[in-house]
């Protein structure tokens, strides 16, 4: 059971893991419309999806979970660097998605990561949190959280 606090950020979690698996489909062959069409719509779909919920999502993490994890639970150190890392590279790697060369390979590979970033959150983070955190720090948590997420206006519930 995920703690109240962390629902957000599981509920965004849930989405991307489902535009994950349909990346890496389109980019096998396996989703129609095949060819440069599919792939199109699901490069505009990931962009959609960063533009409207990722962005405030990784703010969330970076400003509020992340920051009180590492003061609180210092072995999670070792998974929020990485966890930051992976941000960089799906920041990064958005202008590409409006070019057409290599789009399968980009339309795939940003479909595995953001499935092995989410799942390390979920796996390896939230559990060290739910052990960790007392329910106070959990409840100031889940409100900074909540208003970074709010405020994007986009961000479903
Ligand atoms: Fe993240
Ligand atoms: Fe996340």
């Amino acid at each position: 059971m995920r703690h109240p606090s962390l629902i957000s950020l599981s509920h965004d979690h849930h989405h991307g893991l489902a535009l994950a698996l349909r990346c890496r489909k389109q980019a096998l062959g396996q989703l129609k419309p095949m060819g440069a069409k599919g792939l199109k719509e699901r490069a505009v779909e990931f962009g959609e999806f960063f533009t409207n919920n990722l962005v405030a999502h990784f703010r969330a993490e970076e400003e509020v979970l992340f920051p009180r994890m590492r003061a609180l639970v210092p072995e999670s150190e070792a998974i929020i660097e990485q966890l930051i890392r992976d941000h960089q590279q799906l920041r990064d790697a958005m202008p590409q998605l409006e070019g057409e060369v290599g789009l399968a390979k980009l339309v795939f590979d940003l479909g595995d990561l953001l499935e092995r970033h989410i799942r390390k959150e979920e796996r390896e983070l939230f559990p060290l949190f739910e052990q960790h955190i007392g329910e106070t720090a959990a409840e100031a948590v889940g409100a900074e959280i909540k208003t970074i997420l709010g405020s994007s206006g986009f961000t479903a519930k």
